[in-house]
């Protein structure tokens, strides 16, 4: 699935970028990872969504490595 279309990004790169950089914090940070620059704009409410999603993930791992 594109998560930006202008630049053809799909979820599995940012997905990708994310795992490679967790530190990335915003959507422009991200596009610029990705190597890419914000067109349009619509993808960065999803962008947003992904590097939250991300953080979790690692904040939840963090959690149970923790737990051990
Ligand atoms: S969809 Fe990402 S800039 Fe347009």
């Amino acid at each position: 699935m594109f998560v930006c279309v202008c630049n053809a990004i799909n979820d599995r790169a940012v997905s990708e970028v994310l795992a490679r950089s967790p530190q990335i914090g915003t959507p422009a940070a991200l596009h610029r990872a990705c190597g890419s620059k914000p067109q349009c704009g619509r993808c960065l409410p999803s962008m947003a969504e992904m590097i939250e999603d991300a953080r979790a993930e690692a904040s939840l791992g963090c959690a149970l490595r923790a737990a051990d």
